[in-house]
């Protein structure tokens, strides 16, 4: 069984039935994982189909009503069973991390409650034990962007996706810090060269100045997650959950 992702929105077309050349799309047309879009709107009882209304207590934009959502999540969860996790994207969500999109990826896929407007009315998401989920500290225009981000970086980690699994364990986040700057031919191009030691064959030094570098960046484009690397140096896969 691929692994499964299924998309509830209003928006059902920007989710592309083909997402072309690029590595989750080569793995959707290797059938490595499903995209299933299910339309809100679809779940609409009245004749005018609608999803929103005004914010309890005043103020401004629609909050997607909890009945409407509600239709939609209990179908999805009918076809997918429970054990699909049920993700909410938006701004107030937890922030995704490397660790959670690992075992999002080990698991049987994901459904993902994509918000338009201000959001959705808080009890729908209650009801159903609704996993928030944030993808950083801006706020987008609708939560579908949110969704594909997450698709993205869950499809690259399934099983025969990525070119090798090496290239997993060595990269940035696995291991808590930025990752090394990266080079390759020509040696030299417009009077830059290429660091001497990586022409140099010499693998532990080659480790040991990716090492350096890995942890120069780190300090000093990322604080946060210098001070939680050198909290648990032993550990591996250690940012922030
Ligand atoms: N929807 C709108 N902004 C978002 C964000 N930053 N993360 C996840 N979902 C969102």
């Amino acid at each position: 069984v691929p692994w499964r992702a299924v998309a509830l929105t209003l928006f059902p077309d920007m989710f592309p039935g083909s997402l072309g050349q690029s590595l989750a799309g080569q793995a959707l047309e290797d059938g490595r994982w499903s995209l299933e879009t299910v339309d809100i709107r679809g779940f609409a009882r009245d004749k005018h189909r609608t999803v929103d209304d005004t914010p309890s207590g005043g103020g401004a934009g629609m909050v997607m009503r909890p009945d409407v959502v509600d239709l939609a999540v209990r179908d999805v969860r009918s076809r997918l069973g429970g054990d699909v996790p049920l993700i909410y994207m938006t701004p107030r969500g937890r922030p995704l991390s490397q660790n959670r999109v690992r075992e999002l990826a080990e698991g049987p896929g994901v459904a993902v409650l994509c918000g338009r407007y201000e959001g959705v009315d808080q009890r729908v998401l209650d009801a159903h034990n609704v996993e928030e989920i944030s993808i950083g500290d801006y706020v987008l225009s609708g939560g579908e962007v949110a969704a594909l981000v997450l698709m993205d970086a869950c499809v690259r980690l399934i099983p025969g996706v990525m070119g090798s699994d090496q290239s997993h364990a060595e990269e940035s986040f696995e291991e808590g810090l930025l990752e090394y700057p990266l080079y390759t031919r020509p040696q030299e191009w417009e009077g830059r060269t290429v660091p001497d030691v990586l022409l140099s064959g010499h693998h532990a030094n080659i480790r040991a100045w990716r090492r350096e570098q890995a942890e120069a960046i780190t300090r000093e484009r990322r604080p946060d997650l210098w001070l939680a690397f050198n909290a648990a140096p032993e550990k591996s896969g250690c940012e922030e959950n």
